[in-house]
C-alpha cells in the first residue's frame, strides 16, 4: 500500500424527505445568498426544486437561479454562471441534480473568486486557492461529484473534455441524498448512473500497487453490490432499498475511498470523455463501451488484477490459463451490461464510423503522450483499444 492522505470532509445528509433541511444546511456552511444551479428541467417536473426552495427561503437564504445546465456540460455556462454570481454577490452555490449540474455548481465556485479565465484551471495553468463553497441536492447517482473534488467541463471550442482536480478545495460542503428523488430516473439514465459507478471503482482496482486487501475488497464488494442492485432499481423503479444502496455506492465508489492506497488509472475515462465530446453521448454508455475494450487489452498485456476480478466479481472459476479466465470475465461483464440496456461497441452506441483517429489526436493532445498507470498508453495502444471497441 502506498502512503496517503483521506480527506473528504463532506458531509452526507441521507433518507427521504431531506431535501426539506438544505435552508438550514446551506446557512451552516455560511450560506445567505445562494444560487441554485439545475438542469434541464427534470428537477422543476418533480416539484424539488420548488421545496428546495421553500426550504431556503425558511431558513432565511436569498436565492436566484441558474437553469439550464446540459448532461456534458460546457464552459458557456459557467461563464454565465460566474457572471450572474458576481451580480448577484452570491456566497454560496447549491447544486440540485447531477454530475453535469454539480460539476457546472463547482467550475462556478473556483471561477467568481479568480482575477482571470476559470478555464485556466481546466488547462491546467492555474491551481484554484480558494472557491465558493458548493451544496448538493443529488438526484441521480452516478458520476460521484457530490462526494468528489473534480468537476468535468467541454470548452466548446475545440470540444475539449477536461476535468479539474482538487482534493481539497472543490468537495462540496453538504449532499442532500433522498433515494426517493430517482424514483422519477429513466432506465437509461438508472443503466448509465451503474455503470460509471462501476467505473470509478474499476480505475481504482486495477492497479499495480502490492499489499492493497482492504481497498481490493472493498471494490469487490461494492461492485457486487451494483451488480445485485441495478436489476432491481430497472425492473421496479420506486424500490427504494435498491435506489438507496445505488445512491451510496455512487458515493463510495468515487469519493476517495475505495482506492485509499493505490495509484489509480483513469486511462477508460480519459478515452470515453473525448468520445462524449465528440460524440455528445452520455458518459455511462460511452464507459460501457470503452471499458470492455480496455479490460480485453489488459488480459493480453497484464493479466493479474483482471483474473483476481473475473474471479472474485464475476465468480469465473473454470479456465485454462489466467488470459482464459481474465477473458470470461469480461464476456461476463459485457452481458451484465447488455442486460441493463447499455451498448457494449460503438455500433450499438450510435457511432457506426467513430473517427479513431481524431478521437487518439484529441486524447494524447488533452492527457499527453502515455495515459493511464495500471499499463502506461501510448497512441499505438490507445488505437488499438479504440478498434477492440468497435
Ligand atoms: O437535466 P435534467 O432535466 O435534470 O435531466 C437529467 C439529465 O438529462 C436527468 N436526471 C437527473 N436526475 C433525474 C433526471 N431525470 C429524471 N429524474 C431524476 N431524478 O439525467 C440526465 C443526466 O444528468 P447528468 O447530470 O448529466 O448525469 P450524471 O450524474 O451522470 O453526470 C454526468 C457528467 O458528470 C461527469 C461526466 O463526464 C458527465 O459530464 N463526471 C463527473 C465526475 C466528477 N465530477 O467527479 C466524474 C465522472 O467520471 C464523470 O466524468
Ligand atoms: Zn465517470
Amino acid at each position: 500500500m502506498k502512503d496517503f492522505t483521506f480527506y473528504s470532509p463532506t458531509e452526507f445528509v441521507f433518507g427521504r424527505g431531506t431535501e426539506h433541511q438544505t435552508g438550514s444546511l446551506v446557512r451552516a456552511y455560511g450560506g445567505t445568498r445562494a444560487i441554485v444551479v439545475y438542469g434541464g428541467g427534470s428537477a422543476v417536473r418533480s416539484g424539488l426544486l420548488g421545496r428546495v426552495e421553500e426550504s431556503l427561503a425558511e431558513a432565511g437564504v436569498e436565492y436566484c437561479e441558474l437553469g439550464g445546465v446540459q448532461p456534458n456540460p460546457t464552459d458557456a455556462k459557467v461563464y454565465e454562471g460566474i457572471d450572474l454570481c458576481r451580480r448577484a454577490k452570491a456566497d454560496f452555490l447549491l447544486a440540485v441534480g447531477g454530475g453535469s449540474v454539480i460539476d457546472t455548481a463547482k467550475a462556478m465556485a473556483a471561477g467568481v473568486p479568480y482575477s482571470g479565465d476559470f478555464w485556466d484551471f481546466f488547462a491546467g495553468r492555474a491551481v484554484p486557492g480558494e472557491a465558493l463553497p458548493v451544496g448538493v441536492v443529488l438526484t441521480i447517482p452516478a458520476a460521484g461529484s457530490e462526494g468528489s473534488g473534480n468537476s468535468v467541463i467541454t470548452k466548446l471550442d475545440g470540444l475539449h473534455k477536461l476535468s479539474l482536480r482538487t482534493p481539497k478545495v472543490l468537495r462540496p460542503a453538504f449532499a442532500v441524498m433522498d433515494p426517493a428523488l430517482t424514483f422519477t430516473l429513466p432506465a437509461w439514465q438508472t443503466a448509465c448512473g451503474a455503470t460509471d459507478m462501476m467505473a470509478h471503482i474499476m480505475e481504482r482496482y486495477f492497479t499495480n500497487t502490492e499489499a492493497t486487501s482492504v481497498a481490493d475488497r472493498m471494490c469487490e464488494g461494492v461492485m457486487l453490490s451494483i451488480i445485485e442492485e441495478t436489476p432491481k432499481a430497472m425492473h421496479n423503479p420506486d424500490d427504494y432499498g435498491a435506489r438507496a444502496n445505488l445512491m451510496w455506492a455512487g458515493t463510495v465508489a468515487h469519493n476517495g475511498t475505495c482506492g485509499v492506497g493505490c495509484e489509480e488509472d483513469w486511462a477508460s475515462h480519459f478515452m470515453e470523455h473525448e468520445v462524449s465530446a465528440v460524440y455528445g453521448v452520455t458518459h455511462g454508455a460511452g464507459l460501457a463501451v470503452i471499458f470492455p475494450a480496455w479490460l480485453t487489452y489488459m488480459a493480453g498485456h497484464n493479466v493479474r488484477k483482471v483474473e483476481q476480478w473475473a474471479r472474485r466479481v464475476w465468480g469465473v472459476w473454470a479456465g485454462a490459463d489466467a488470459m482464459s479466465v481474465a477473458l470470461e470475465g469480461v464476456a461476463c461483464f459485457k452481458r451484465f451490461l447488455h442486460s441493463i440496456g447499455m451498448p457494449v461497441t460503438f455500433g450499438e452506441l450510435g457511432i457506426a464510423n467513430p473517427d479513431i483517429s481524431l478521437l487518439v489526436d484529441k486524447l494524447h493532445e488533452d492527457k499527453g503522450e502515455l495515459v493511464g498507470n495500471y499499463i502506461r498508453l501510448d497512441r499505438k495502444a490507445t488505437r488499438e483499444i479504440y478498434e477492440l471497441a468497435l
